[in-house]
């Protein structure tokens, strides 16, 4: 262990000690079992009289309303009222009229209304509704906000104190906007960082994601002490950073001990804080060296119930994830009583609530589902809309309506980005940029606020967005013009259109473009290697390289990746992960002050260990033989300069067997990407999910839709208007080869919408005149509208109509005349799979 790698561990135990004690069991105690915690908010029996009192009052159709979270979208305040909704929320990338760009004023308005309709209902009392958002680097889905870096540049920064007014800040924000709750923090302990959601994660040091745990808790809901605070939620419970390779939603396979002592530790803080909700988890898990199967969270009563509520003491509600019931076996989308029994309280049923309301009664009539299960979760809800304040006053009663992009959060920010920087490397000292300096910067980052925010910036994925999205926030290359003096600094983004000869130095800003969830999982077979993903960074930095200058990287990224290549081409590399929009933040720590010295030093130190292979080993099961190139707590600055030599670089195109080839889950998978085509004209479908495209504009041959086959909307809903197709298609070829040889087969999921007349082609494209396949309408009469079908095509059966499996271009083409409409997900060509069920017999 290097020495500030003791260090800070030592700081956060002594930390976490002091802030903690009493409240949960202490840090680095091992435990056995799940641990009692003290919440900070205790019992208050005239609280709890009023609660009773009101849930006597109740009608069933009320107090399985109140347990019910529709989303902005899909329900009026109207519908609020007339059945009697006890919460909404607004998704990633929802706002209010679906604008946007809608403004605070806005905002409050619906919240107004939202409340307004809950009071008016026929109840004897009416209880005010609670709406939910996910602010998760600050009040992110709203206009002008300002976004602070994701967690994973918090856990770099490594200050409890600033993540406590950086909670507090949120919360105003918030407030603002007449929202009461967020769904954060995020308390995972990302072990592996293939998986999409790590940048939401502190740290893989469990510690330090209790300590900052209950930081955030402490900022953002205080104790209810005033009118600035909001409930907060510790999600998600429990397990979703121990998936097995990363994968979101996945299983966790980990044994009782590490999910108490390492995946439970931010509950504690949290708890110990008096958080007041608990978001389920997605994941399910497998402790096989235990012999217990948990199966998904959202149905698992031993640890919903028996863990959190009884053990813990968690007198707050559970609320579940999105359409996250449907995931337990034997459940949908509107129907889980099996859910409710585990013990969520409320369920977030964005869009099929009026059937999860019909059928949740049906399930209380039948027995299936306790009254008493009822009045828990009712009694729980009104209990934290009590001490929250929500009955004494409406959203627009806020005094922080100028939080939304007030100056001093923009500070804030800025002192978080300046803090979240870790200095990989720095030869000769290249750094600090002198203040006479002229600037080539390159990079295709450099003035992109998208790349620079990553996922959950005003959309979900944090795609669709321009830089006039974010009219409040700094580029890097806006912030170094600022700095420097905008006559010094040049920019091209490929590295081609400027004479290095007229600068002094190049700084290049390269990084991961945005995602959210699933959409940022790299699968178990995929190098973790930055340059693999985007080749066109690594080019850039060579162009750099070549100029003669030296060269400094900022780096955005939600994870540590394997950069070897991108460090030998960098003279100073810092990673800044996503830092949002205070660019001034990095040029604080990059540029000199006026005297020449550093103006500020690099605080920033690795919350996750940088991996130094392309096809690193989980964090929390380490192979010796390939320890990390930088260690957790590592990080350079100017006081404690470091040498970084050469180092080695590999860049296999998979890590071990190949197993599937995926084409698109949800999104399209690079290098495939789907498009629609007609008489030789294509347009790729893009991915703004709340997009229907109607192509061409002028005359539509085909409308597409996001919709849901298996989750969150994962599919695409082709209506065929005229002959047209659907193609999965990259600009390389591809051998199939070594799949066909191990019985690949094309698959894909398909939901019909209404039946085909006419044949619909599935096919793989080679190249000019290279084309085969089959007509899967057969397959497609079988089904009826509704009902969705896992197709399989044997790659042998393409290859014997003419497809050279050597060359595809295009592994996925289907080729259709109206009337026909289905959705499609899942495309993939997987071994072994050639006689699945559901096979398409080959001509
Ligand atoms: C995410 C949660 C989020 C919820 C509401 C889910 O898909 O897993 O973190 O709070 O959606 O947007
Ligand atoms: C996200 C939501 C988002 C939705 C889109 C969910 O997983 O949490 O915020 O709007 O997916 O499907």
């Amino acid at each position: 262990m290097t020495s500030s790698n003791k260090t800070i561990l030592a700081t956060c135990l002594l930390a976490a000690l002091a802030s903690t004690a009493g409240a949960a069991p202490a840090t680095g105690e091992r435990l056995k079992d799940w641990p009692h915690v003290t919440s900070a908010i205790g019992p208050d029996a005239a609280l709890e009289a009023r609660v009773q009192e009101i849930v006597a009052q109740m009608t069933l159709a009320q107090k399985v309303g109140q347990m019910t979270q529709p989303e902005i979208k899909m329900i009026t305040p109207d519908q609020v009222r007339q059945y009697y909704i006890g919460s909404v929320l607004n998704g990633g990338g929802s706002w209010p009229g679906m604008d946007k760009h809608a403004t605070v004023a806005q905002w409050l308005q619906l919240a107004d209304a939202y409340r307004a309709a809950s009071l008016a209902t026929d109840a004897r009392t009416p209880i005010p509704v609670i709406w939910g958002t996910d602010a998760v680097h600050g009040h992110n889905n709203v206009y002008r906000v300002t976004l602070f870096p994701h967690n994973i540049g918090l856990g770099a920064a490594g200050d409890a104190a600033l993540i406590e007014r950086i909670g507090r800040a949120t919360a105003h924000a918030v407030r603002a906007t007449g929202i009461d709750w967020v769904f954060a923090p995020t308390l995972a302990v990302a072990h592996d960082p293939r998986w999409g959601r790590t940048y939401e994660s502190y740290s893989s040091d469990p510690h330090v994601v209790r300590e900052f745990a209950q930081a955030y808790v402490k900022g953002a809901q205080g104790r209810f002490g005033d009118d600035g605070n909001v409930v907060a939620t510790a999600k998600h419970y429990i397990g979703d950073g121990a998936t097995d390779s990363g994968r979101d939603q996945g299983e966790a396979l980990v044994d009782k001990a590490t999910m108490i002592n390492v995946h439970g530790q931010g509950y504690y803080g949290a708890l110990g804080e008096g958080v007041q909700t608990v978001m389920a988890s997605f994941n399910s898990w497998n402790d096989r060296s235990g012999g217990v199967d948990y199966g998904k969270m959202h149905g698992n009563k031993a640890l919903l119930t028996g863990a959190l509520k009884e053990k813990m003491g968690f007198d707050g509600f559970v609320v579940s994830d999105w359409n996250g019931i449907a995931q337990v076996p034997g459940c949908r989308n509107d129907s889980c009583a099996q859910a409710i029994n585990a013990g969520i309280d409320m369920v977030m049923v964005p869009d099929d609530w009026k059937a999860f309301i019909a059928n949740t009664i049906a399930q209380v009539e039948s027995g299936e589902i306790p009254m008493a299960r009822i009045d828990d979760a009712v009694t729980r809800i009104l209990r934290v809309k009590l001490r929250a304040g929500l009955f004494d006053h409406k959203p627009s009663d806020s005094r922080h309506a100028g939080d939304v992009a007030a100056v001093q959060h923009r500070e804030l920010a800025r002192q978080a980005v300046r803090e979240s920087l870790v200095l990989l490397k720095n030869e000769a000292k290249v750094l600090p940029l002198r203040r006479d300096a002229r600037v080539m910067v390159v990079g295709k980052s450099a003035d992109n606020l998208s790349d620079q925010s990553g996922g959950w910036s005003l959309t979900w994925q944090g795609t669709e967005n321009r830089n006039a999205d974010f009219p409040t926030a700094d580029s890097v290359l806006g912030a170094l013009r600022a700095e420097l003096g905008a006559q010094k600094v040049a920019y091209s983004a490929d590295a081609t259109a400027l004479d290095p000869a007229q600068f002094d130095v190049v700084v290049a800003v390269i990084g991961e473009t945005p995602y959210a969830e699933t959409n940022g999982d790299i699968l178990a077979s995929d190098p973790v290697s930055h340059s693999r993903a985007y080749p066109q960074d690594l080019a850039v930095l060579r162009a750099a390289q070549a100029s003669g200058k030296p060269v400094v990287t900022v780096y955005f990224s939600g994870r540590p990746m394997y950069t070897n290549d991108l460090l030998n081409h960098s003279q100073a590399f810092v990673a800044a992960w996503l830092p949002g929009t205070e660019g001034k933040g990095i040029t604080d720590v990059l540029v000199a002050g006026k005297d020449g010295k550093p103006a500020h030093d690099f605080r920033g130190r690795l919350s996750f260990p940088w991996p130094g292979v392309p096809c690193p080993a989980p964090i929390d099961r380490p192979d010796p033989k390939q320890p990390p190139l930088f260690a957790l707590g590592h990080g350079l600055s100017y006081r404690t300069p470091g040498k970084v030599d050469r180092l080695p670089e590999a860049n296999p195109d998979n890590c071990g067997e190949v197993t599937t080839l995926p084409i698109f889950n949800r999104a399209d998978t690079p290098p495939f990407a789907l498009h629609v085509a007609a008489a030789g004209a294509t347009q790729p479908l893009g991915n703004d999910l709340n997009a229907t495209l109607r192509w061409p504009a002028a005359a539509p041959v085909v409308q597409v839709r996001t919709v849901q086959i298996n989750t969150q909307q994962d599919a695409k809903e082709v209506t065929w208007l005229a002959p047209a197709q659907l193609i999965a298609r990259s600009s390389s070829r591809r051998n199939l080869g070594a799949l066909a040889r191990n019985h690949g087969a094309l698959q894909f999921d398909v939901q019909l919408v209404q039946r085909p007349v006419s044949p619909v082609k599935v096919t793989m494209q080679c190249g000019t005149g290279c084309e085969g396949g089959v007509d899967i309408a057969p397959v497609l009469a079988t089904l009826s509208p509704g009902q969705k079908q896992t197709v399989t095509v044997p790659l042998a059966c393409f290859a014997k109509q003419g497809v050279d499996l050597g060359a595809v271009e295009a592994p996925f083409v289907v080729s259709a005349d109206k009337p026909f409409a289905a959705a499609f997900t899942q495309v993939r060509v997987s071994v072994d799979a050639d006689n699945a069920a559901g096979g398409v017999r080959c001509p």
